[in-house]
């Protein structure tokens, strides 16, 4: 019995080590074969140029055909083989090998490149908040979350200035060269009335509305408010020129001095107008629209503006619409703004 097992056990492990190693020499030569390629294409000497530069000399042909390109392709050849670096036997093998590289090169298969969770969820909080809700809920989104009155916590704002408004800038000025294709700037509560009440959904859940967000009208438009029903905010909440002023430091008041600094230009707008509250989303191609600079300047302008924390915060909160590329007035339909926005006229 006891020697039966042996064998049997010991016939497994052979068996097993035999199938191993075949995978090692399956694998290896994968390895081997890859290489090969690569190194044709990179140090081959005269055998090297072609490998690279054939398929633009080949679609250039194809273009063009008039053979203009072939001197330029012999220069990028010469440049590479110049050196006379590879025995007589190694260009030969490197010339059969072109020959297979070029009579195979539409074969090849291209991958489309996806990126995972291309969207991003950008969020200022005080230090007592809880915002694990955002990565429990909303976890197919990545989320930046800035703490904006502990600048010991790990992505913090300098100061807590203008409530939301150094966060969201703060994220595209650092991401401006990596931003994914869309972007989600809103509040740290998650749901309920009154912390939420501006949360149009039935229980004011910032759940509901991100899990229901049409971002292909994101892309498309460039800006979504989160919020459509117009008020507050819609139809002329801000008029700089309203006669006669109004009374005090409102943002109205305050408004028209706030746009020659943040926009350099005195085209100050009659109306200004944008359903309330400073939640939305925007396209990575609509923030590109503005070069990082201005957003520099516009974080610069929070962070330094004499006007206290809620004055700075409204006036960004009537101007980021204008920012990413919308009227003054921004004020859609509110079921074409729900059917847009969330893919239902009822939301
Ligand atoms: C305003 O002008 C300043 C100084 O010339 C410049 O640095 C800044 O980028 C400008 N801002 C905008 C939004 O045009």
């Amino acid at each position: 019995m006891r020697l039966s097992y042996r064998i049997g056990t010991a016939a497994l492990l052979i068996v097993a080590i035999i199938l191993i190693k075949r995978h090692l020499d399956l694998v290896q030569d994968d390895s081997r074969v890859q290489s090969g390629w690569s190194f044709n294409g990179v140090s081959g000497g005269e055998g090297g140029g072609p490998g690279l530069s054939e398929p633009v000399a080949s679609d250039k042909n194809q273009n063009n055909n008039n053979g203009a390109n072939t001197p330029a392709a012999k220069g990028g050849f010469s440049m590479v083989g110049d050196g006379k670096n590879g025995p007589s036997a190694d260009h030969k093998n490197n010339e059969d090998d072109d020959g297979i590289a070029l009579g195979s090169r539409p074969m090849y298969e291209t991958t489309p490149i996806i990126v995972p969770n291309d969207r991003v969820i950008v969020m200022a909080k005080l230090a007592a908040e809880d915002t694990a809700w955002v990565s429990n809920d909303l976890a197919d989104w990545r989320n930046f979350i800035y703490t904006v009155d502990d600048i010991n916590a790990a992505k913090h704002t300098p100061k807590n200035k203008g409530r939301e408004s150094l966060a969201y800038l703060q994220y595209i000025v650092d991401h401006y060269d990596d931003l994914p294709s869309t972007i989600v700037f809103m509040h740290s509560h998650r749901d309920g009335f009154p912390v939420a009440w501006h949360t149009d959904t039935m229980v004011y859940s910032n759940v509901d509305s991100i899990r229901a967000l049409q971002t292909d009208f994101v892309q498309r438009n460039g800006y979504a408010n989160l919020r459509c029903q117009p008020s507050p905010g819609c139809p002329d909440e801000i008029r700089p020129f309203r006669d006669p002023p109004q009374q005090g430091q409102t943002t109205e008041h305050v408004y028209a001095d706030a746009w020659k600094q943040l926009f350099n230009n005195t085209d100050v707008p009659e109306v200004v107008a944008v359903a309330c509250c400073s939640q939305f989303a925007v396209s990575r191609d609509q923030v590109l629209k503005r070069p990082l600079s201005d957003y520099q300047w516009f974080y610069e302008w929070v962070l330094t503006t004499p006007l206290n924390d809620d004055l700075a915060r409204h006036v960004m909160e009537y101007t980021w619409h204008i920012i990413f590329g919308q009227d003054p007035v921004y004020c859609p339909d509110t079921y074409q703004c729900y059917e847009d926005v969330y893919g239902t006229p009822y939301l």
